[in-house]
């Protein structure tokens, strides 16, 4: 098969209402022609979520498809694979009594300057059940608000630090339970950034930037008060009306947006083996 064919047989296949879609009829282990990459990210800004059930990927092979959309972003706290500083093992051993990780709301490190674009993950080991992975869509949020309440917040910044999981007194640095995944827990965890609060995508839709695990405080707010609308905000994020449940298969590959998605792994196959591979995509600073 020739790439134009292939091309000609990539379908999207969008969940209703519009956020996250199944892309087939594509071989990810080649390059993707100039066209077909750019469907393919015209359906990422549009959809935000998109999964490639069946492609068995090296690793050499994941790392090229990610560079076909940028360039890797700085994966920090987490030990990479030997030799592959570029990809995390998310895994989790049958015996496994430690929470999954990335077992809470969040969107991929948020607490960086320049937050990664995209996050892939690939299928390599699914447990008959459980481990699916939850996705709130930040943009219907954000445009399920009042106008009033949007102007409200329009201007907000936030404080965002990577310190209740990695810092030295974070929840990993705390944890009794063995974990197979290898976390690099570190002072520099307590560094804080701040975004805005509502960010513009590439489309000029707006959504809104923050999460519970690395969204510490509205700048200039009182703690009660900060406490209370980032409350409002998690609990509003994460309503089942903005919130997709992604079901795995093996050899899947996901790749979400983290200026649009936040996720949440989900636990549920305790005794079975789970394992993904992840790299991340480089971004820009949320305005
Ligand atoms: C993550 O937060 O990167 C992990 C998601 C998952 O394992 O489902």
């Amino acid at each position: 098969m020739s790439l134009a064919d292939v091309d000609q047989t990539l379908h999207i296949a969008p969940n209703p209402g519009g956020f996250g879609a199944e892309l087939t009829g594509l071989d990810l282990s080649r390059p993707l022609p100039p066209e077909t990459l750019a469907r393919v990210k015209a359906a990422f800004l549009a959809h935000g979520v998109l999964w490639f059930p069946d492609q068995p990927l090296t690793h050499d092979q994941l790392e090229a498809f990610t560079l076909q959309l940028g360039p890797f972003g700085w994966d920090p706290y987490v030990a990479p694979l030997a030799d592959r500083p570029h990809i995390l093992e998310v895994r989790r051993d049958p015996g496994e009594t430690a929470a999954p990780f990335g077992g809470g709301w969040h969107s991929d490190w948020s607490f960086q300057e320049t937050p990664p674009s995209a996050t892939i993950l690939h299928a390599k080991v699914v447990p008959p059940t459980g481990g699916d992975t939850l996705y709130g869509d930040a943009v219907a949020a954000y445009e399920a608000l009042s106008p009033a309440f949007r102007e409200m917040i329009a201007p907000l910044k936030v404080v965002h630090s990577a310190a209740r999981p990695y810092g030295p007194q974070g929840s990993f640095a705390r944890e009794e339970a063995t974990r197979s995944m290898k976390i690099l827990s570190s002072p520099e965890a307590e560094k804080r950034f701040t975004h805005p609060l509502v960010r513009t995508l590439l489309d000029g839709r707006k959504a809104l930037f923050c999460n519970p695990v690395y969204t510490l405080a509205v700048e200039g707010f009182a703690p009660d008060e900060s406490a209370a609308l980032l409350s409002f905000l998690f609990k509003h994020m994460t309503d089942e009306r903005f919130v997709y449940r992604h079901r795995w298969s093996e050899g899947m590959l996901t790749m979400w947006d983290n200026r649009r998605a936040i996720h949440h792994a989900t636990g549920g196959y305790d005794g079975h083996l789970r394992v993904m591979h992840r790299t991340t995509v480089a971004g820009d600073r949320p305005v």
